[in-house]
């Protein structure tokens, strides 16, 4: 059974964001993409990215997680979405965990997926670009 989203252990804004997650889905045209897994507790997290001119362009996501990591994720798309490739990998798991109003202490480490995932796909795009230099 689903886990019971509990306003007294999420914020408004989290559970906002797990009920409307902003950019779900899949992107079939990226540029570069990234999985990763919590070993913790096996949830799952796809992100997608699209440059262009040196920013983020667009943002995706797919994921097998928890409300906390996928709020997060949401969140995530939109913070990177319009940044330069520096700044998307500069937001950290606290910036993300912010952008919900905080975590409970028992999911802080939720956030650790999309901070991972964005580096890892900024990198993705790095290694791609300079293969082709
Ligand atoms: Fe696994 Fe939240 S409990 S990411």
């Amino acid at each position: 059974m689903a886990e019971p989203l509990s306003p007294e252990q999420y914020s408004a804004t989290l559970i906002d964001h797990f009920e409307r997650p902003r950019n779900a889905g899949a992107m079939p045209d990226a540029d570069a993409e990234a999985f990763v897994t919590n070993p913790v507790c096996g949830d799952s997290l796809r992100i997608f990215l699209r440059f262009a001119e040196g920013r983020v362009a667009a943002a995706s996501f797919l994921s097998s997680g928890c409300p906390a990591s996928i709020a997060t994720s949401s969140a995530a798309t939109e913070m990177v979405t319009g940044r330069t490739l520096e700044e998307a990998e500069a937001f950290t798991r606290d910036d993300y965990a912010t952008a919900v109003d905080g975590l409970p202490a028992s999911k802080v480490h939720c956030s650790v997926l999309a901070a991972s995932a964005v580096r890892q796909a900024v990198a993705a795009w790095r290694a791609k670009q300079a293969a082709r230099a």
